[in-house]
């Protein structure tokens, strides 16, 4: 699955930026405070009017302190998926649960230096793990290919069938680097400059996947 990210959209033309990846699997919204990470993006008002303009399943992953106040309106806006944070989530299995309820997929994610180890237990609530493969806050971020390990470790965990969950990867995928995370057991990759910098956005998302799914 490839999901491109629309932090390297033009914000001004949400609507058609998502048009021109039509065929992406999942539209990627990077949901930054200012605070969890030091970027500040969009919010809820934004995320609801493009969930009106497009029929792409949304996938929200919020970089935000206090998620589990604000995760479950993204749920009821209509995201497919809806991603908070280790570092910043409370309680995540209840977190997990009001997502669900609210029709949503929910989402882990673990910024680069945080370890899984702590957190497979509770992926059994998750539908989604989102490795960041860069620090979040920005895009045009290089690949840090360590974090592979992680992917490695849960691929095994669902492969044995003893966990069920998508394992996403977040931060510097592109032609140079999204075989080497395919490789590694990603089923699904977030691509913001690799897609929105390319001439032909819909274009890149093809040729993205045929090198993901040829390694
Ligand atoms: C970074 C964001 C990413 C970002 C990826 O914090 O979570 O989704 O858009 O951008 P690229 O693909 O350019 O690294
Ligand atoms: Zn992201």
């Amino acid at each position: 699955m490839i999901a491109p990210s629309i932090l390297a959209a033009d914000f001004a033309r949400l609507a058609e930026e998502a048009q021109a990846v039509r065929g992406a699997d999942w539209l990627h919204v990077d949901v930054m405070d200012g605070h969890f990470v030091p970027n500040l993006t969009i919010g809820l008002p934004v995320v609801q009017a493009l969930l009106r303009s497009t029929d792409i399943p949304v996938d929200c992953h919020l970089m935000i302190e206090d998620p589990d106040r604000w995760a479950v309106d993204y749920a009821e806006a209509g995201a497919h998926n809806v991603t908070v944070h280790a570092e910043a989530v409370g309680d995540p299995v209840k977190v997990a649960k009001n997502i669900r309820a609210a029709g949503a997929r929910a989402g882990l994610s673990v910024r680069p230096g945080t370890p899984l180890e702590p957190w497979t237990e509770l992926l059994i609530h998750y539908d989604t793990l989102l490795v960041m493969s860069v620090e979040p806050g920005f895009g045009g971020q290089e690949f840090m290919p360590e974090v592979l390990d992680k992917v490695r470790a849960v691929r095994r965990l669902v492969d044995r069938g003893e966990l069920q969950v998508l394992i996403e990867i977040d931060g510097g995928i592109n032609a140079d680097t999204i075989a080497e995370a395919a490789a590694a057991g990603v089923d699904c990759f977030v691509a913001g400059s690799a897609v929105y910098g390319a001439d032909d956005p819909a274009e890149a998302v093809g040729r993205l996947r045929t090198m993901a799914e040829g390694s």
